[in-house]
């Protein structure tokens, strides 16, 4: 399923040349100050539910939500195209303070906003559109973490502000740490966390050296681990940080690195040791007695930059999607999502018999489309001094990144629908036995 998109465009050899996804593009993610704080909401003081209302409420009848009774389990909801939406978006960058400065394209002057007017149409069926009640309805009571790097967090902080036409939530972190952070909406008693770890597993800068990491690809990063087990939902991501230059470890043994340029160590491909962690990251999941959430691994989400690398001119200022026919993914995007399916799957079997679910939250495809969605040169005031210029990485609030709270809504669902029927299946089995 999650294949048959890489097949077509493997196929139709109509390929964007200007395309450039280099090894060395997401250094920047190293320079790139990664972890700004959220703006603190200024009704946070205040204790009453009411103060937080939403300031969207009037509009909720422009959100069309489609009938639910598809009940066509088998469409792919992450093959298809984008289409226009004339409606979206459905918060502002006045409306929701959850918005990273870095992604705040309208406030640094980005001119265009057609990049927002557009929802995702899986091929035989339709997404629906995120409806923030139904979802706070659905995530009553539970806890949700999101582990990984910096677009793990522009996920989150767009959940948020797809939220916040119900409800804003009170940050209740038991750390200063900006890298960590616990939110609670308070109505919903329902919990979203985030968890810096853009390599899953137990990492550290290695002395001396402005960017090379040491990476214990078989030891629990515990700064989420030690959290973890709690949780109803792990939403699980990292891609980017593997391209940095960094040595591995096993077994407390060096084991190579990935282009540290020391002579006396093997260089290894970025595969290796992205398929270790994902390994242990899942591993530690499975590892523990009191984890009964679900898992959900998003996959790579790609970066645009055209006409050169992210330190040499590459751009991206595209104003529409493309078509599926139009582009196609190659090199690393392709190399990180082949090994997240290939782990993931892996994982998946595994947990099964230990009654544990893992899920795949397929966002490749749908971004693979969406050179226009990121901030570029509008993440930052022209004159800014910033290592990257152009952000071809991240996406603009509001924006494309949006269709990902849709698939995670739709996946909730199936999920509800999935233990009625394992429900009505284990009542059948015990009637038959009496
Ligand atoms: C929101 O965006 C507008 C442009 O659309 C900008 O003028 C304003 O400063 C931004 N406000 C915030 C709070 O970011
Ligand atoms: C809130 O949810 C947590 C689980 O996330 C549960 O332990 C707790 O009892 C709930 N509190 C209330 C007041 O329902
Ligand atoms: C590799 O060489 C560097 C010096 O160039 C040295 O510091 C390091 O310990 C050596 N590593 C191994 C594994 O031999
Ligand atoms: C892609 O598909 C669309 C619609 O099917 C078609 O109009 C367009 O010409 C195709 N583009 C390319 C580059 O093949
Ligand atoms: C930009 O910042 C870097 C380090 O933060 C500094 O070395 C450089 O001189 C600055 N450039 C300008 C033009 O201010």
């Amino acid at each position: 399923m999650e294949f048959s998109f890489v097949k077509n465009q493997t196929v139709q050899k109509v390929s964007m040349t200007v395309l450039v996804i280099t090894l060395t593009t997401l250094i920047i993610l190293a320079i790139l100050p990664i972890y700004y704080p959220l703006r603190k909401y200024p009704s946070m003081l205040k204790t009453s539910s009411e103060s937080v209302a939403p300031p969207y409420h009037a509009a909720e009848k422009l959100i069309k939500v489609a009938d639910d009774d598809d009940g066509d389990n088998k469409c792919d909801i992450f093959v298809g195209e984008w289409v226009p939406n004339p409606d979206a978006p459905y918060y502002t960058n006045t409306t929701c303070w959850a918005i990273h400065e870095h992604q705040n394209c309208m406030k640094y002057g980005r001119p265009d906003d057609g990049f927002m007017k557009w929802r995702w149409k899986p091929d035989g069926c339709d997404l629906p559109l995120f409806n923030p009640y139904q979802f706070l309805d659905i995530v009553r009571g539970k806890s949700m973490a999101f582990v990984g790097d910096s677009i793990g967090r522009n996920h989150m902080q767009s959940l948020i502000c797809l939220l916040s036409r119900v409800e804003f939530p009170f940050d209740v972190s038991d750390t200063e740490d900006d890298y960590f952070r616990r939110w609670k909406y308070i109505s919903y008693n329902f919990t979203v966390a985030a968890f810096w770890s853009p390599f899953l597993v137990k990492s550290q800068k290695a002395a001396g050296e402005a960017d090379l990491y040491n990476l214990y690809l078989d030891e629990f990063d515990e700064k989420w681990t030690s959290q973890i087990q709690s949780f109803d939902y792990v939403i699980l991501n990292a891609a980017q940080w593997f391209l940095r230059p960094s040595i591995y470890y096993e077994n407390h043994r060096l084991v190579g690195c990935r282009f540290c340029q020391m002579g006396n160590i093997t260089d290894l491909p970025m595969t290796f040791g992205y398929r270790r962690a994902l390994r242990t990251a899942f591993r530690a999941l499975k590892s523990f007695k009191n984890y009964k959430g679900i898992t959900i691994l998003r996959t790579y989400a790609p970066s645009h930059f055209e006409n050169g690398e992210w330190n040499k001119g590459g751009d991206c200022r595209r104003k529409r999607p493309f078509r599926s026919n139009e582009t196609n993914l190659g090199g690393f995007g392709l190399e990180s999502y082949l090994t997240q399916v290939e782990e993931f799957r892996r994982a998946e079997k595994q947990g099964e018999k230990k009654g544990l679910r893992f899920r795949l939250l397929d966002t490749t495809q749908a971004m693979s489309l969406r050179p226009d969605g990121h901030p570029s040169r509008f993440g930052h005031w022209p004159n800014a001094n910033v290592t990257l210029y152009n952000d071809c990485v991240h996406w603009c609030l509001p924006g494309p990144i949006d269709s990902w709270s849709d698939f995670l809504l739709h996946m909730l669902k199936m999920e509800g629908r999935r233990s009625h029927e394992e429900m009505l299946q284990r009542n059948r089995k015990q009637k038959m036995r009496r």
